[in-house]
């Protein structure tokens, strides 16, 4: 079981695995923004509704990763209630069978096929700056980077949820790489967030902020760290991909496992493609094989 939180006004959140907004609309209506895994995750959640005598009339999602949608099914059962997400990223709460392609870009190896929740139907879809839901205005803010059209969801008291644009600075020391489906793009976000004065900005994992400058400095900071050390190791020779894997499977303590193994190459083709779009690297073939060397 969960606990609701109050954060400002009608803004509150869950403190589940991922936090999950909730702005009341009356003592017992409200509005979710995310939710969070399947299975047992999900069991929590609607026993915390329950607890908390919470109906759902909408969710709102800052984007489309499995631990930010998978309770959306059970939920619009239960409750009735619409979905409401960012356009592009609708597609995978519809379809989430298709999360495999952020790792693989074929049918999966059955030892990466993981179990997904059911899709759930898209409502309404937004990528304007504001949009209005159950009577109530929104902002959004573009932070796109993480995923491809990841949004901040501004509350009418001025609380931003910010998915995962960034990570709380003790969780970041521990995890060092964040999934980016575009470097440039998430850099773009948090800089830009950066010169923003909401009152709370709430992530999807750490705690509430008040003042988010120092975590988003480390955030960026830990992105250009893990792009010059992958350049450093580039710089001395040209290197292919199965190769620099080895190395850097040993730096951030990657679990031998399938899956994790692929999620981690993933962090590290986006910090190839960023490398290469700075035209800092370039892409060489030697005896067959794909490596990349520093751009002359
Ligand atoms: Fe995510």
């Amino acid at each position: 079981m969960f606990s609701l939180n109050h954060l400002k006004g009608n803004t509150y959140y869950i403190d589940a695995p991922t936090n999950i907004g909730v702005y009341k609309l009356s003592h017992n209506d409200c509005i979710l923004i995310d939710t969070c895994y399947q299975g047992d995750m999900t069991d929590h959640l609607l026993a915390t509704l329950s607890k908390y005598n919470l109906n759902v009339k909408s969710i709102l999602h800052t984007h489309a990763h499995v631990d930010h949608f998978g309770s959306d099914s059970y939920i619009k059962s239960k409750y009735s209630c619409t979905i409401g997400a960012p356009k592009v990223e609708y597609t995978y709460i519809e379809n989430p069978q298709f999360t495999n392609l952020l790792v693989f870009n074929t049918s999966p190896f059955r030892k990466v096929s993981r179990s997904y929740p059911t899709g759930a139907k898209v409502d309404y879809l937004y990528d304007e700056n504001s949009f209005d839901v159950n009577d109530v205005s929104f902002s959004t803010f573009p932070l796109k980077g993480h995923s491809q059209n990841q949004k901040g969801i501004i509350t009418p008291d001025n609380v931003i949820f910010t998915g995962d644009t960034f990570l709380d600075i003790e969780e970041l020391k521990s995890v060092k790489l964040l999934y980016n489906y575009d470097v440039e793009g998430a850099l773009d976000s948090l800089k830009s967030l950066s010169n923003t004065s909401y009152s709370i900005y709430i992530p999807s994992h750490g705690s509430p902020l008040e003042d988010v400058k120092n975590t988003i400095k480390y955030n960026v900071e830990n992105l250009q760290k893990n792009a010059n050390m992958i350049f450093d190791i580039i710089k001395n020779s040209p290197i292919g991909l199965d190769e620099l894997m080895s190395i850097l499977v040993k730096r951030y303590k990657v679990t031998e496992h399938a899956t994790q193994y692929l999620i981690a190459q993933a962090c590290i083709t986006s910090l190839l493609s960023y490398l290469e779009n700075q035209d800092r690297i370039k892409i060489i073939f030697e005896n067959g094989v794909m490596k990349f060397s520093p751009k002359d």
